[in-house]
């Protein structure tokens, strides 16, 4: 069993101290540029030139980035900042959907492919692909707005995608952006319940949604959750649903509210120029877990969002228009990493993007091969938890398969542990590719520590160092910062374009997650709420959250949501969920639960907890292991030990945590002795 925390040295000795002790001697220098496609960032040196200067002249610096795109009206100043506002590009007027699509049409370049898409049924004549020219996305997202305009939707306005991987859904995100609608995209495999916690905080009042979605050869059905879930809302009233069709599953049908996609798209016409949108005002509301039971919605504004994407991908994925290069990010649409990094980041580079529909092992454990084979992918982009399901798969599968396309490879998500580093380097990479690996939340909007492919020397297992313009730091609890190889809080000291601007509809929420941890000389400063340290060469090492946060196969989860979903169960009196070590998924759930009396503590009783959880929040919350136990183990003041139960959870026989203050130690024994599920 993979243990991640020992793995990577890393002790949690208090709260709010982390020590630290591994060292990683191996380094991998960059390959040289082979000409045709020279990287834009080619040596340490520059780099570092780069970066020193994205420090001292910021304004400067993301001035000329922004350059690179379209604004309708410039700005008037680049950066306010008053911790923890800033403005960025302030008075200045773009589109998100302009750069992404119509501008490229305007310079000559309509024809060429934006998105390349496949979906996951294979048929007889291979899995359906199909390939939306920037000409054929500018008729469809401009149609798309006039359909959502159609609908009453209006600039500032909150529309609830949840839909499959289908090219339908990044026309619908663009179509939003084309009108300054806000989108909220829930990914597909969450529950009604989620759904209706997310329409009912956003007082969203259009869904749109498929009939379903394939995942692993069956129907996820998306239209009966999105019905579902407006059955549990009360006060918001849900007056369009729009459903696109995608697989031959029957839905229910409610002729004053739902619309089909195609009818809808024939309803209007094409003519529907981009509205200019205030750099400042919000394009997205994403929903995030955090530490307490309420995923919190992510602000992300227009004009910074959007200079720090693209900016981001160009550099870290060192993508080129014009070089017959195909960029995979296999994320969800549903998660930050889809948003930046299949669409608004990648689409302004006029690189054309891949969206793939399903699973990674469907209908065989090479289908993530085979795509990189045909489509020639160069740029491939994954998380370390699907790189350690490939490990395990067996290394005949992507031998099969010509993938000396590749260029760039990148991770993203959680930590990637040195061995599945050095099996995607071999494996995958054939040791010519560098690996990215990209350290960021769905709150910094895009990269924050990453290598620059052609520039920075990896070690397995670290981020490297900051992008341009993130003044990163270690520091204690004091807003010191500590020395080489000293665990510690990560911190940002300065703004960045792509920084959230807030929490939806919680102000202090905002102020109290992000901004009330620590203060360096005397101001606030963003804390990223994970662990982390800094070698003797400056690389970052990310030990983990800091919060009551997990990161479950690279998705994030609270564990006060899995918490709420259980005790949610009529047999459930107490449950305190923790992360564990998990082979593939880095991080499995581990629940411990206090029963009613009479209830039989039984296998049966686990499954059934499993799918409440699942249809509470979604399947990927489900519990790994469910321990039963008359009591959890507490100090003297009511809290439940967390720090115990995590070392209980990771199969510690012996508990070497200071114990002085348990309530009550046979609670201890007891779970030590209970059986797992
Ligand atoms: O703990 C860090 C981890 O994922 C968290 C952010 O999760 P989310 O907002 O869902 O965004 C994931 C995709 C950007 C971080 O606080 N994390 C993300 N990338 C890495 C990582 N941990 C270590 N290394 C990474 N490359």
């Amino acid at each position: 069993m993979l243990r991640r925390y020992s793995d990577r040295g890393l002790t949690m000795t208090s709260d709010n101290s982390i020590e630290s002790t591994m060292h990683e001697s191996r380094t991998f220098d960059p390959p040289e540029s082979d000409g045709n496609e020279p990287w834009h960032c080619s040596s340490l040196e520059q780099y570092r030139a780069l970066y020193r200067r994205s420090i001292d002249d910021p304004a400067g610096f993301w001035a000329e980035a922004a350059g690179e795109l379209h604004w309708f009206k410039p700005w008037d100043k680049v950066l306010s900042y008053s911790p923890p506002d800033a403005r960025w590009f302030a008075g200045g007027t773009t589109n998100l959907c302009y750069n992404c699509v119509d501008r490229h049409v305007e310079q000559g370049f309509g024809d060429q492919i934006g998105i390349i898409w496949e979906g996951e049924p294979i048929g007889s004549d291979g899995p359906e692909v199909r390939t939306l020219s920037y000409a054929e996305l500018q008729q469809h997202t401009a149609r798309f707005a006039n359909v959502l305009r159609k609908h009453g939707v209006k600039k500032g306005d909150v529309v609830t995608l949840y839909m499959g991987m289908v090219p339908e859904l990044a026309i619908a995100v663009l179509a939003c952006a084309r009108i300054g609608a806000v989108h909220s995209v829930i990914f597909g495999g969450f529950s009604s319940r989620a759904i209706a916690d997310r329409v009912h905080d956003a007082s969203s009042r259009i869904i749109v949604t498929c009939d379903g979605a394939w995942r692993r050869g069956k129907v996820v059905p998306l239209k009966d959750n999105v019905d579902e879930a407006i059955k549990m809302l009360d006060e918001v009233r849900v007056d369009s649903v729009i459903v696109c069709k995608r697989c031959e599953n029957t839905v229910q049908w409610d002729a004053t509210r739902d619309h089909w996609w195609n009818e809808q798209m024939e309803s209007v016409d094409t003519d529907c120029p981009c509205e200019p949108i205030e750099a400042e005002d919000m394009s997205f509301l994403l929903y995030t877990s955090g530490s307490t039971g309420k995923p919190k919605g992510i602000i992300h504004t227009t004009g910074g969002y959007m200079v720090y994407t693209a900016t981001t991908a160009k550099y870290v994925f060192n993508l080129i228009p014009d070089q017959n290069q195909v960029f995979w990010c296999t994320a969800d649409i549903g998660w930050i990493t889809g948003h930046s990094y299949i669409l608004y980041g990648i689409m302004p580079n006029r690189v054309p993007t891949l969206m793939y529909e399903g699973a990674p092992n469907h209908p065989g454990p090479d289908r993530f091969w085979d795509i990189v084979e045909r489509h020639k992918v160069t740029q491939f982009y994954t998380a370390p938890t699907a790189i350690r399901a490939f490990m395990k798969w067996g290394d005949e599968h992507p031998k099969k398969h010509d993938l000396s396309s590749l260029r760039v490879l990148g991770t993203v998500g959680e930590p990637i542990n040195p061995e599945a580093w050095m099996w995607y380097h071999t494996n995958i990479g054939k040791e010519q590719c560098p690996i990215v690996d990209t350290y960021w939340q769905t709150e910094t909007g895009g990269h924050m520590i990453t290598p620059l492919p052609g520039a920075t020397p990896t070690k397995p297992g670290s981020c490297t160092l900051p992008f341009f313009g993130i003044d990163a730091a270690i520091v204690d609890i004091n807003g010191i910062e500590a020395g080489p190889n000293e665990g510690g809080l990560l911190v940002i000291r300065k703004p960045w374009p792509g920084m959230l601007r807030g929490i939806f509809g919680d102000r202090e929420r905002f102020i109290e997650t992000y901004w009330s941890t620590v203060k360096v000389d005397g101001e606030p400063v963003y804390t990223a709420g994970d662990g982390a340290r800094r070698d003797e060469d400056g690389y970052f090492w990310i030990m983990g959250r800091i919060d009551d946060v997990i990161n479950v196969s690279g998705h994030r989860l609270g564990t006060m949501e899995v918490e709420s979903a259980l005790v949610s169960h009529s047999a459930v009196v107490e449950a305190a969920v923790v992360g564990m070590p998990h082979e593939i998924k880095g991080t499995g759930i581990a629940a411990f639960c206090t029963l009613a009396s009479g209830v039989g503590a039984d296998n049966a009783l686990r499954s059934q907890l499993c799918e409440h959880v699942a249809s509470e929040i979604g399947a990927i919350a489900k519990p790994d292991v469910i321990r039963f136990t008359d009591a959890l183990p507490k100090t003297r003041s009511g809290k439940i030990m967390r720090r115990l139960l995590r070392s209980i959870a990771a199969g510690e026989t012996e508990v070497k945590q200071d114990t002085s203050t348990l309530e009550d130690f046979s609670v201890v024994a007891k779970l030590q002795g209970a059986d797992e599920s």
